[in-house]
């Protein structure tokens, strides 16, 4: 099962190079970043697009906002291997300026394939970029920190709506409020489980 998913993810990959998505963008990055992590995972973070490093590497979040992201994850008890990070833009913008909305819309929907193989009980979504797919018209100064039950195609989701770590890296009460919303999603997951049972 998990190796079909991870199978199904590769496919994913290969569609979006097979398709030309962006092709501005695939002719100045170096990698196409599609994701990283548990292919089974319970919980998917979804950030902005690739940045230098991730572009280098081929896998998100690998640069200083990711870092600060795995620090996250351990006071949880999580490591990068327990859930799935990806990006809703798969290529890094160039100059890291923000991604277009022609090029959010252009990789929507390998994102929700992604979603659809993976079948996370929560997605976090990390900034704004992400949040508004999910939680349109809504600001996130004002709803971050609060799960919201969603129906995403067939099924239900919970979407829990972060700020960026990298927004978050050099402002002292950003930081510090995310760490506090990062920190409900023990028990954001515990009342999924126990709601199923
Ligand atoms: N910022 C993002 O949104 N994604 C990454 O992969 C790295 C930094």
């Amino acid at each position: 099962m998990t190796q079909d998913k991870k199978l199904r993810l590769k496919q994913i990959a290969a569609d979006i190079k097979q398709n030309n998505v962006c092709p501005d963008l695939a002719v100045t990055a170096t990698n196409l970043v599609l994701g990283d992590g548990n292919s089974n995972a319970d919980i998917v973070f979804i950030g902005e697009a690739p940045g230098k490093n991730e572009d280098l590497r081929g896998l998100p979040f690998v640069g200083a906002a990711g870092k600060f992201l795995n620090e996250m994850l351990a006071s949880i008890g999580l490591d990068r291997d327990d859930v799935y990070i990806t990006n809703i833009v798969k290529y890094r913008p160039p100059n890291n300026r923000d991604p277009l909305p022609e090029e959010k819309e252009a990789f929507w929907p390998y994102l929700v394939q992604q979603i659809e193989v993976i079948e996370p009980k929560v997605i976090v979504t990390l900034g704004r970029h992400s949040m508004e797919y999910f939680l349109p018209d809504q600001k996130i100064s004002q709803i971050h920190g609060e799960p919201k039950r969603i129906s995403f195609g067939e099924k239900k989701v919970v979407i829990l709506p972060l700020y960026h770590p990298a927004a978050a890296l050099y402002n002292r009460g950003m930081r510090q409020t995310l760490i506090e919303d990062f920190g409900k999603i023990p028990a954001i997951i515990k009342k999924i489980n126990q709601d199923k049972s």
